[in-house]
């Protein structure tokens, strides 16, 4: 078995996979959402303090399978510098007392094989990554074979939720409550500029709509927010199924997958399910518990790297905010 462990950002979680099945043992998660909801967005120095009590007591849960374990993998980038090494820290320690190799995980990958939890991994696939920190086009060919092809110059798709829903009041994670808004609200009320529209480079940026929506806000009243929202979704997803339009005029999608948090988007969903539809390209979707950050995608790329005998030494393993992909 593989016990993993996430802390990128503003959950802690671990699991335990079973490495000759990718069976899933164990998996507990404890998120920060209330504490960080009074700040409109996660707060890096209490998102730590907060790993630090919770991966323990999750820990303390995992002793039963401590004799079973035949790795401990951990989340090293990206992510917030100070809560990835909590989550480290703790794996480097579990390295060290079990005796056991050390796996240090890219976090995107992880998004990409939570499709796979339980299941064996299927390629090539081509991936749009949507979370708070990236947006992200890749061809995936296999656990060490991704090419990025697009990514955003400034804020991310789920970040400017999050935004856009802490200057309407709603609090953090801003995502699932601008989806909640948006479906009262009329899409076409607001004639936001579809970002990078003219531009045949295939890149994503929001932080232009992100500030056309804010301008929005300050003239608005209480009852336009669920037109603004509604108008911010439909062009916020508008931006990516015309850049990936445009992709698909050069590379023709055969299995196509949406992973992140922000996947859970179901208005986002059914946009690129549309889009798909005339090129008979099959669509992928982690299922909706594995779309946000946990412990168990961490753990089924690890049983691939195990298989592989990717390990990291215990002095070579870093963290890092930034990813190479
Ligand atoms: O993958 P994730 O849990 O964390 C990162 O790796 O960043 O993604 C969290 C992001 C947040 O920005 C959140 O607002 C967004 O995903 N999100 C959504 C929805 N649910 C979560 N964005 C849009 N629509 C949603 N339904
Ligand atoms: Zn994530």
């Amino acid at each position: 078995m593989i016990l993993s462990i996430e802390s990128s950002c503003d959950d802690s979680a671990i699991a335990i996979t079973e490495i000759s099945t990718c069976k899933l043992l164990f998996h507990k998660k404890i998120s920060q959402e209330i504490e960080h909801s009074v700040y409109g967005g996660v707060v890096p120095e209490l998102a730590a303090r907060l790993h630090a009590e919770a991966l323990p007591k999750i820990l303390e849960e995992c002793k039963p399978y401590f004799s079973k374990l035949k790795a401990v993998a951990v989340t090293s980038s990206p992510g917030l510098t100070v809560t990835l090494i909590e989550g480290v820290t703790m794996a480097k320690a579990i390295s060290v007392a079990l005796r056991i190799p050390l796996i240090g995980v890219n976090h995107l990958v992880g998004h990409i094989y939570s499709l796979f939890i339980e299941k064996e991994a299927q390629f090539p696939l081509t991936v749009l990554l949507v979370s708070g920190g990236h947006t992200q086009v890749m061809e995936v060919k296999s656990l060490s074979e991704i090419d990025t092809i697009a990514k955003s110059m400034d804020d991310s798709f789920g970040e400017s939720f999050d935004k856009v829903a802490k200057m309407m009041g709603l609090g953090y994670p801003g995502g699932p409550a601008i989806q909640e808004l948006a479906k009262n609200g009329d899409r076409k009320k607001y004639n936001f500029t579809i970002p990078l529209a003219q531009s045949p480079k295939i890149a994503f940026s929001y932080s232009g709509l992100k500030n056309a929506v804010r301008l929005a806000v300050e003239k608005a009243e209480q009852e336009d927010y669920p037109d603004i929202a509604a108008s911010f979704e439909h062009i916020a997803t508008a931006h990516i199924t015309n850049k990936l339009k445009r992709y698909f005029k050069t590379v023709t999608p055969v299995t196509f997958a949406i992973v992140g948090g922000a996947s859970a988007n179901l208005y986002l969903r059914s946009q690129i399910e549309s889009l798909l539809k005339p090129h008979g390209a099959r669509l992928l979707l982690s299922e909706l518990k594995y779309c946000s950050d946990n412990a168990a995608m961490i753990g089924r790329v690890a049983v691939d790297m195990y298989n592989n005998e990717i390990f990291t030494s215990l002095d070579k393993l870093d963290v890092s905010p930034k990813s190479l992909l």
